[in-house]
């Protein structure tokens, strides 16, 4: 972590805390800050994503850290039936369009075992305060046999490609989040990519956590990352 990113990212003891006041207050022009940041390319690998589940439909997924509901709306137009789970009562109260909704943290979720045939999980890895323990409750909501895919921020590996990137996300995303909404989350974000593990350590976590077939792959030269994987059966 870089002592710039460290004067951003909260401590971890208060990290839930300011995580869930952060997306309470930029809820309401999240989806609008979005578009703007990605040039509208998020929308595409949120489709990528959940077809990368490949599940039938009417097939239960939890959307988990489903923020205002994008993935939602993706999957229910791909014939899924969508539960949204998120810390955020701001993030959830901004929410349109989606199936029903429960206020949870991530580690601890009110599903029971075996209980949903899928999970979507949208830019949310980073912001988790246990991520370990939120992969372990990943694997033990989703049924013996279900799937994950799970859709990240990443950095590009081309060199000109990351200069581009860091000048975009380091500068400009800070700019454009403070003047359509909130100046310090929009520092928060970018400097939270610090959190999330290497590809290598996020494959031993899922294992970990029970899931096997795991495939990492990166879209749009790397712009994003896409993460799947089955749940291993019990035993
Ligand atoms: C960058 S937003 C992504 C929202 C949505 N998934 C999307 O793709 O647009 C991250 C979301 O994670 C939620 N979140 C952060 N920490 C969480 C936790 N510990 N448990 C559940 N949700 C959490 C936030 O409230 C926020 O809605």
């Amino acid at each position: 972590m870089t002592p710039d990113e460290r004067s951003v990212l909260p401590a971890h003891e208060d990290k839930t805390r300011v995580v869930r006041a952060m997306f309470d207050d930029i809820a309401p022009r999240y989806e609008l800050v979005n578009r703007v940041m990605t040039f509208g390319l998020d929308a595409s690998w949120r489709r990528r994503a959940v077809r990368s589940l490949g599940l039938p439909a009417g097939s239960r997924i939890l959307d988990l850290a489903c923020g205002t509901g994008d993935l939602s709306r993706t999957a229910t137009a791909q014939g899924l039936v969508p539960i949204g789970a998120d810390l955020s009562f701001g993030m959830l109260g901004a929410s349109h369009g989606t199936g029903p909704l429960v206020q949870a943290d991530a580690s601890a979720l009110p599903l029971g075992d075996g209980s949903v045939d899928g999970l979507i999980c949208g830019y949310a890895l980073r912001n988790f305060t246990d991520l370990a323990a939120s992969l372990h409750e990943m694997g033990r909501v989703v049924r013996p046999g279900g799937r994950i895919s799970l859709l990240e921020v990443a950095a590009p590996t081309n060199s000109v490609l990351l200069a581009g990137y860091k000048i975009w996300f380091e500068r400009a995303v800070p700019l454009i989040g403070g003047l359509l909404s909130d100046r310090a989350a929009y520092r928060y974000l970018p400097a939270s990519t610090a959190y999330l593990p290497t590809s290598d350590q996020l494959r031993f976590m899922l294992l970990d956590a029970g899931f096997s077939g795991i495939n990492h792959r990166q879209l749009t030269a790397g712009l994003s990352q896409l993460v799947t994987a089955t749940r291993r059966p019990q035993g």
